[in-house]
């Protein structure tokens, strides 16, 4: 297992591009079990968990051809199986994307029911009744969700909870419904919105994309189409706050500032000067951070993928902070190994309350879940001397090369095999 060893100190200094993002080629991909033609996707980010979907599709009998800069070819217009085996499932809970299209389309779909994870119980319930609503039935037996509905119909569903997934779900599986499906409190994240306009080019009829209310029109076929993912936000702001951190000058290319004004305003109240263009993000910061409270929210409000990498920045700054997680439950397993490199935060309930520290020391630290790795290397880039981060195929789920790239802007980084 491959580890990171960073020495802190540098200032991350030019230019970066970023990646596809992974959360908007993930339901993409799934969403191609819908077409009657193959799909085609380019800007896919080169991640792990896009492996791992490609190769939940090729389980299920798709034709999948990844091509020359990560451009990716979905044919699965002839597939052999429903069946999403645990062996997949078990490593990346969005693989219950497919279980909307696989229903939707075949009539029938077998998925694995997801495993606990690192950041809370994470349930699938609300998928279920979503699609229970729609007119299907559900039983869970031997570890699978087995799911029938020879045609969905329509209906009106409210989600207690907004659910990003679980709102990509009930809108792909709702636009090959009979009838038309109107989900209430819908997640607004910019990844569902680009599937809603994705699966509006193949042929859907869904209206208040980008709202909390999606009304959905069943269609009785979706063609294929080309479709370019777009930019990862939370890379953007993984960089953006690396930057910051850094006291550096980094310009995040590629970008839609749009996505990330939650974090642009943030950054700007920790003291970061941010200057935005059209696709472009430049952050510089000359000084310690001021501390600012952080409370995170569905979008439009702070993501709860940024909440440990701008957890860091308060570690750091002359004052105190308070970090409020709303999102999920336990996801705060940063904190631990944060300490273990100098940092003061005392954790009670869904809250952290972090003592800003002058300085942070190197230290071997190990990762346990995608964000939460991201911020212990954002520590090493700027704690004194040593810092090794181990378990780093969690990073490597979600992001593209982060060596290679913090390595172009100037840190001391590199990849070294256990
Ligand atoms: C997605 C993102 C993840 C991000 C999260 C929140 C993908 C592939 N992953 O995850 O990076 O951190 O949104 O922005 O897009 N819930 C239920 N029942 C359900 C579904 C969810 O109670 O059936 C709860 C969850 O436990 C959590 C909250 O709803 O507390 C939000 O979770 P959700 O939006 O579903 O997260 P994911 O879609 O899994």
């Amino acid at each position: 297992m491959d580890k990171i060893i960073l020495r802190g100190g540098n200032r991350l200094e030019g230019e970066m591009r970023v990646s596809g993002a992974k959360n908007a080629a993930l339901p993409l991909i799934a969403a191609s079990l819908l077409a009657e033609d193959p799909m085609h996707f380019t800007n896919v980010p080169h991640l792990q968990d896009v492996t791992t979907i490609i190769e939940l599709l090729g389980q299920v009998g798709a034709r999948v051809i990844v091509g020359e800069r990560m451009k990716v070819e979905v044919d699965a217009t002839a597939i052999h199986s429903v069946r999403a085996p645990y062996e997949l499932v078990k490593t990346m809970r969005a693989s219950i994307l497919v279980l909307g299209p696989l229903l939707a389309r075949y009539g029938e779909a077998e998925v694995s029911l997801p495993g606990g994870c690192a950041i809370g119980t994470r349930p699938v319930n609300l998928h279920l009744k979503g699609l229970e609503a729609m007119g299907a039935e559900i039983r869970v037996e031997e570890g699978y969700i087995k799911a029938r509905a020879p045609r969905l119909q329509g209906t009106r569903f409210f989600f207690d909870q907004a659910s990003v997934t679980g709102t990509e779900n009930l809108m792909m599986a709702a636009t090959l419904a009979e009838g038309t499906t109107v989900l209430e409190n819908a997640a607004r994240e910019p990844e569902v919105a680009d599937l809603g306009e994705c699966l509006n080019r193949m042929g859907a009829r869904i209206s208040g994309i980008g709202t909390d209310e999606l009304v959905i029109e069943g269609v009785s076929r979706l063609g294929g189409v080309e479709h370019r993912i777009l930019p990862d936000r939370i890379e953007a702001g993984t960089y953006m706050a690396a930057a910051a951190l850094t006291r550096g000058d980094a310009t995040v290319k590629g970008a839609r500032p749009g996505h990330v004004e939650s974090v642009v305003e943030k950054l700007r109240e920790m003291g970061a000067e941010v200057t935005l263009g059209g696709d472009w993000i430049r952050v510089r910061m000359d000084d310690r951070p001021s501390p600012a409270n952080l409370r995170t929210q569905p979008y439009p409000g702070l993501p709860t993928d940024m909440q440990a990498q701008l957890m860091v920045l308060n570690v750091l700054a002359h004052g105190s902070a308070t970090v409020t997680e709303t999102v999920f439950e336990n996801r705060f397993m940063h904190v631990q190994e944060l300490r273990r490199m100098g940092a003061e935060i005392e954790l009670t309930g869904n809250a952290a309350m972090v003592r800003g520290v002058e300085r942070l020391t190197g230290a071997p630290v190990m990762a346990t879940d995608l964000r939460a790795s991201a911020s212990l290397v954002l520590a090493g880039l700027v704690a004194e001397g040593e810092s090794s981060v181990e378990r780093i195929y969690h990073i490597d789920r979600g992001y593209e090369r982060i060596e290679e790239k913090l390595a172009l802007l100037g840190a001391d980084v590199r990849r070294v095999p256990a």
